[in-house]
């Protein structure tokens, strides 16, 4: 069975799922972590493999077609290979993809390629052992970069890495950075420091523009060439290469110029809440319906009652939850 993507109020059709898998993670990412510690989601409200293949399952009728399992750290939760397996083998979902932190892919990077993952998001903002150590709590650079290397020779292509750059802590890398795409097919995306969470760490003098980054790395490497043509898996990034270079380079101007007449998204967080929209707290109980009724045909009006209530822009409302629950 293959749905055509359901649209929203605002045209836009909805064809992806983050599905959030866990809330732990093996790394404390200053801006991640609030700094009263995390009030960890207990595990029995976590949802379970069965309960959140039952809800692709659901989108699938309204022609959700990809899915990108996150965390915390998805690496974490036991079971995941086994998960991932089911879903890429349900008919109508073209893609499944992950997000981790990298630390623990080394050791699993072949099997998620076995099991049938189609893409890997690595999130990574230091190059450097000690600010790595600093800004993530643990002194875990060179599995990162060891579960990288691994990834593309388990034939994960493209591999991105995600870089979310931040005032005072890692804005002097941006050249390292962009200098991995040069002999290597990596695409590295910059991304602007988001206000998510309980915001202890984030304050606008932190913020460094796309703008900026771009015009640092221009500096340093000639004018950067846009790449024709927007792929539906670009997302929100916008691409640029370096003269000559085997990888390239994105934008994710979350905080400058984000675009959500774009938006093609719906979340689905580890206690089994769908959020519409990260910058909104609005969020529909899957969990419930799922524990008492456990009936296809309401969670497919649950997801409906979703899209049609997918905020049109982003609201200056706070985001209170913190990214580890959302899924990023
Ligand atoms: N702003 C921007 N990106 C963030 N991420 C986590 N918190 C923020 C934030 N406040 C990123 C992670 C990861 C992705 C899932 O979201 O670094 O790459
Ligand atoms: Fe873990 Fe990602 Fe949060 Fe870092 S940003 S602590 S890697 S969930």
């Amino acid at each position: 069975m293959v749905c055509a993507a359901r649209k929203d109020a605002n045209g836009r059709s909805i064809n992806y799922l983050r599905v959030s898998v866990t809330d732990r993670c093996n790394l404390r990412c200053f801006y991640c972590t609030p700094v009263h510690g995390l009030n960890l989601i207990p595990h029995s409200e976590i949802l379970s493999y069965e309960e959140i293949l039952a809800v692709v399952e659901a989108g699938l009728n309204l022609g959700i077609n990809k899915v990108r399992v996150t965390g915390g750290e998805p690496l974490m939760r036991r079971g995941l290979i086994g998960f991932i397996e089911k879903l890429a083998r349900l008919e109508g979902i073209s893609e499944v993809a992950l997000t981790t932190n990298g630390v623990n892919l080394g050791q699993m990077a072949h099997e998620l390629k076995a099991a049938g993952l189609s893409r890997i998001n690595i999130s990574l903002d230091s190059l450097k052992r000690q600010a790595f150590a600093r800004i993530t709590g643990l002194d875990a650079l060179d599995s990162v970069l060891e579960g990288i290397k691994i990834a593309q020779q388990a034939g994960f292509e493209p591999i991105k890495i995600n870089t979310v750059v931040i005032g005072g802590s890692n804005e002097d890398q941006v050249e390292d950075f962009a200098r991995l795409t040069i002999d290597k097919p990596l695409e590295v995306r910059f991304i602007e420091f988001m206000p998510v969470g309980d915001k202890i760490s984030w304050n606008p003098g932190r913020v460094i523009s796309a703008a900026w980054v771009r015009e640092r790395i221009e500096r340093s490497f000639g004018p950067l060439k846009p790449l024709q043509g927007r792929k539906p898996q670009d997302g929100p990034a916008i691409r640029f290469s370096i003269e000559g270079a085997k990888g390239t380079i994105g934008f994710i101007n979350a905080m400058s110029g984000h675009t959500c007449a774009d938006c093609n998204r719906l979340r689905l967080t580890a206690d089994g809440h769908i959020r519409p929209c990260l910058f909104s707290d609005l969020e529909f109980d899957v969990k419930n319906l799922l524990r008492q009724v456990a009936d296809r045909e309401q969670i497919v009006a649950l997801l409906e009652q979703a899209i049609a209530k997918k905020p049109a822009s982003r609201t200056a409302a706070p985001c209170r939850r913190p990214m580890s629950a959302i899924g990023g």
